[in-house]
Formats: C-alpha cells, sequence, structure tokens
C-alpha cells in the first residue's frame, strides 16, 4: 500500500493521469466527486486531494509516502522531508516585479508585498538589503499598483498578470516547478515501492512530448 497526496486542481490531475498510465490508477477515483480520498480497491494504492500548499506538510508528517508539490512551497516552508524528483511540470518562475519605470532607494527599507516571506527575507539577507515585508494572501500585482509596497516578490508563469498591471520584472529568484516529496521514513521502509513509483514516473515524464 502506498499513499499518495496530490495537489487539487490541474497539476494533480495532469499528474494523476501519468500514475495511471504507469499502473497506479485507482477504481474508486471520481474527479467530479468531493471526496478527499480514494481508496484503490485491490488495496495498493490510496490518494489524499490536498490543497496545494498543504500537500508538503501531509508528507512531513507521514499521512502521505509520497506527494507532488511546488518547488515554491518547499523553498518557503523547508519541511523535513526528501525531495526525489523534478517533474518538469507546472513550470514558472519566483521573481521580484515592480511597476514600469520604478527606482529602487537604497538609502531607505524596501517595501516587499508576498506570500512567500521567508523566501523574501532569505533572497534579500543574502544581498545584505534591509526590507519590510508585506504578507498578502493573494492578488499580490495589487500592493506596488496601490502603493503599498515597492516591489513583490511572487510566481510569474505567463507573465499576463503583470503586463496587464503594468508591472515588469525586476530580478528572477528560481526556476519553480512540480517536485516528487517523500516522507523521510516511509522512504526507508517502503524504499521499494518509492523508488519504483518514483522511476516509473521519471519514465513516463520523460516520454511524454508534451513536456
Ligand atoms: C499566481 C501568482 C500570480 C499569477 C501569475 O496567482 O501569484 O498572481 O498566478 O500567473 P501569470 O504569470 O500566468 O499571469 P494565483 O493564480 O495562484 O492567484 P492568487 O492571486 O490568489 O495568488
Amino acid at each position: 500500500m502506498i499513499n499518495i497526496a496530490l495537489p487539487k486542481g490541474r497539476l494533480g490531475e495532469r499528474v494523476y493521469k501519468l500514475l495511471c498510465a504507469i499502473g497506479y490508477g485507482c477504481d474508486d477515483y471520481d474527479e467530479n466527486s468531493r471526496k478527499l480520498i480514494f481508496a484503490d480497491t485491490k488495496g495498493e494504492v490510496n490518494y489524499f486531494w490536498v490543497k496545494p500548499s498543504d500537500v508538503a506538510v501531509y508528507v512531513e508528517l507521514g499521512a502521505a509516502d509520497v506527494g507532488v508539490a511546488g518547488k515554491d512551497i518547499l523553498d518557503e516552508y523547508e519541511p523535513d522531508i526528501y525531495e526525489l524528483a523534478d517533474l518538469r511540470l507546472g513550470k514558472c518562475r519566483m521573481c521580484v516585479a515592480a511597476k514600469r519605470g520604478w527606482r529602487d532607494d537604497a538609502g531607505v527599507p524596501l517595501r516587499v508585498a508576498t506570500k512567500f516571506p521567508h523566501t523574501a527575507e532569505k533572497y534579500y539577507a543574502e544581498m545584505g538589503r534591509d526590507i519590510e515585508i508585506i504578507k498578502l494572501n493573494g492578488s499580490i500585482e495589487l500592493a506596488p499598483v496601490l502603493g503599498i509596497s515597492d516591489v513583490i516578490v511572487d510566481i510569474v508563469e505567463t507573465g499576463t498578470t503583470l503586463k496587464e498591471n503594468d508591472l515588469c520584472v525586476y530580478a528572477q529568484i528560481s526556476d519553480i516547478s512540480a517536485r516528487l516529496i517523500a516522507n523521510k521514513s516511509a522512504y526507508k521502509f517502503k524504499y521499494g515501492q518509492i523508488s519504483s513509483l518514483c522511476e516509473k514516473l521519471k519514465g513516463v515524464i520523460d516520454s511524454d512530448k508534451n513536456n
């Protein structure tokens, strides 16, 4: 039996289809259901559908043996898990963005709006730059437009949200993509099952022409 936590939404659905293709389908699964747990009747796999930012919590605490989490979440929360594979899905970038034409004034602390305070603090600490964090939970792009921050540290995927709000990227912090992660003790005790799943998943991703 292997317990897998997947992020609810498009990325999770895509990973689920790949897992089905390599023999981890779940006959109980119904994508229109609001159920959060699906158990394969052959007793081989359980799926938990989790809020994307919580997958690493379920894996770290051992409720799930493996899961799929964005690198943005892993960098932000630094959970005590193993990162097994870069699935090369859900690709985007963690960036610093600001209003077009913005100029930094190094003499005053930089006001940074973000959902990722740890990531932002770490980035600016390495540069020796004083900042003040404005923690928001979404629509981060509004903060510089309405003047409550100088910059944002946020995910950029297509760049459309920035463009439509007259913002632009000033620096790239990191590349982001979905990662296969594992609970540390499950990795030891279910090594055969977990490494086999990981290798098969990497294989199907390598052969996916859309990837
Ligand atoms: C994310 C991110 C940006 C947007 C970037 O927001 O925080 O706002 O997507 O995507 P784009 O470059 O393709 O425009 P999300 O959709 O998760 O919603 P949120 O505003 O609630 O964080």
